[in-house]
């Protein structure tokens, strides 16, 4: 037995004011998406803006349902928007952020696990890395240089 080690590099920003100019407007579009979030049960609102390679940005906030389950993250409705609208286009960056109506959130949002698999299908299928930039409603923002950073020993295709 061996045992190894998985480690990954992220980069950390006192704040959105730190990105460079493109990275922030990216995330200044992710906020205005999360301003459109339906969130009425959980009053966590969240949005995420995706950059594809031909410089199209596209949306998504979280829409929940009351049959709570048929509601969607933020991050799958920006993303299988870009894929069911730019098909074959390669996403390069999603930027996600949250707020909640019941207290401020200082922590950058990481996507869920069901996100991080939606995610790892386009990163795996595009053969190019899919850049993260999390941050919460304020504070330090953070930037992963690919989905697979995290989501090490992703399912994927390669085993069907
Ligand atoms: N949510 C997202 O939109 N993205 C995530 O990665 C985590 C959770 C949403 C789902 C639900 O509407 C609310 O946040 C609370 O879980």
């Amino acid at each position: 037995m061996i045992k190894q080690n998985i480690s990954f590099d992220i980069s950390v920003y006192d704040s959105i004011e730190e990105l460079w100019l493109g990275d922030k407007e990216l995330m200044q579009l992710a906020i205005l998406a999360r301003e459109k979030a339906y969130a009425p049960y959980s009053s966590f609102n969240v949005g995420a803006a995706v950059l594809l390679e031909n410089g199209k940005i596209v949306t998504g906030s979280n829409q929940e349902n009351a049959a709570y389950p048929s509601g969607l993250c933020a991050e799958r409705v920006a993303v299988f928007y870009a894929g069911a609208n730019y098909p074959g286009i390669k996403i390069e960056k999603i930027a996600i952020t949250a707020a909640s109506i019941n207290y401020v959130v200082e922590k950058p949002a990481a996507p869920c696990g069901n996100c991080r698999q939606a995610i790892s299908e386009y990163e795996v299928k595009q053969k190019a890395p899919i850049a993260l930039l999390l941050m919460g409603e304020k504070g330090k923002v953070l930037k992963c240089d690919a989905i697979a950073d995290i989501l090490p020993l992703a399912f994927t295709s390669n085993y069907l």
